[in-house]
């Protein structure tokens, strides 16, 4: 029998992490053979709540659970973890100016990125969900030093799931059926979803979306604007961000990280710019990736457009901003 992995959610005593916690204890993360040990942490505020989410998972009698430690104390939910999904933050409330919200989280990713480094298994992966994703990702970066760059990258496969699920909406074909769209740049509302690369299966062989959709108004203004403004639309109907889709989507990130992605299939993953596609080094900045053998890869070579290029630098220079503002908040 395989040894359990230890996965910590942080902020598990919160809606995505009430979603995320039974998808990892069912296998869907890391498989139906694989044994998990969860580690939740949460904040005094939450802790009632996160022993309530603990008697849960006891009672919903997972095979594959064979240990859950919810805590509060951060050396405690580190401790040991081989993949840690941070989902724990503080969110922006009305009336907040953006560099609160950045300070605030600013401080919270420096303190839980010394404590993966000090107790964390080694070669820990690490997946940001929290936002700002991409600058939180950096910040736990920068002070872990001892995690390697390529083990810490921020979510941005639900941008990259909803794009796929707009394109077959649109088609009418399954989602499983379409892929390689590209998610560029920053989890915000600047990130380009780009479908220039993508196919779809059909009877008569993988066909361009572009080919398919005959309609490029569509593909380079509304297509891009729902998928940019997904999130806004789910907290407006359901008055509460999106939790189901954001879980299932961190399941998906881990699972092909770990797993390897399918032969022939990109996905898209905040990861450590090393300038490709002239995109600045030292951002964390999302990509199409391929996976194999636990490390993912940037997917090089593909044809950028003057239309593409001017919304990749305008979501880099976004995150050129936030890192700046990031770090005028260390100091
Ligand atoms: P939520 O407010 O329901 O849960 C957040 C939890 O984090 C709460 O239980 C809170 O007590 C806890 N928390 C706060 N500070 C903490 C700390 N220092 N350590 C540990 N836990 C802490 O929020 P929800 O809806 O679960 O969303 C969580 C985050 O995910 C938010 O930042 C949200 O913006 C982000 N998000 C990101 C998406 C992505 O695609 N990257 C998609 C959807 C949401």
């Amino acid at each position: 029998a395989k040894e359990p992995v230890r996965v910590l959610v942080t902020g598990a005593a919160g809606q995505i992490g009430y979603a995320l916690v039974p998808m990892i204890a069912r296998g869907v993360m890391l498989g139906s053979d694989q044994p998990v040990i969860l580690h939740m942490l949460d904040i005094p505020p939450a802790a009632e709540a996160l022993d309530g989410v603990k008697m849960e998972l006891v009672d919903a009698a997972f095979p594959l659970l064979k240990g859950v430690v919810a805590t509060i104390d951060v050396v405690e939910a580190c401790t040991g973890v081989n993949i840690a999904i941070m989902v724990g933050g503080f969110p922006r409330k009305e009336g907040m100016e953006r560099k609160d919200v950045m300070s605030k989280n600013v401080s919270i990713y420096k303190s839980q990125a010394s404590a993966l480094e000090k107790h964390a298994a080694p070669n820990c992966k690490v997946l940001v969900v929290a936002n700002p994703a991409n600058t939180n990702a950096l910040i736990l970066k920068e002070f872990a030093p001892s995690i390697p760059a390529k083990n810490i990258t921020c979510l941005t496969r639900l941008d990259h799931n909803r794009a796929l699920g707009q394109i077959s909406e649109r088609l009418n074909v399954h989602v499983s059926d379409v892929k390689n769209a590209i998610i560029w740049g920053n989890h915000s509302s600047t990130q380009y979803p780009d479908v220039n690369h993508a196919t779809v299966k059909t009877p008569s062989g993988e066909k361009p979306v572009r080919e398919l959709v005959k309609d490029d108004a569509w593909l380079n203004g509304e297509f891009i604007t729902t998928v940019q403004q997904r999130g806004a639309a789910i907290i407006k109907a359901r008055k509460l961000s999106s939790a189901l889709s954001a879980a299932s989507s961190a399941c998906d990130h881990i699972r092909d990280w770990v797993l390897g992605t399918p032969q022939g299939t990109w996905v898209s993953m905040g990861v450590y710019s090393d300038g490709s596609y002239n995109v600045p080094a030292g951002l964390i900045y999302s990509f199409p990736v391929i996976c194999k053998n636990g490390e993912w890869s940037i997917v090089q070579g593909l044809n950028i457009d003057e239309f593409s290029r001017k919304k990749l630098d305008l979501t880099a220079e976004e995150l050129t901003e936030e890192k700046a503002l990031a770090y005028s908040c260390l100091s």
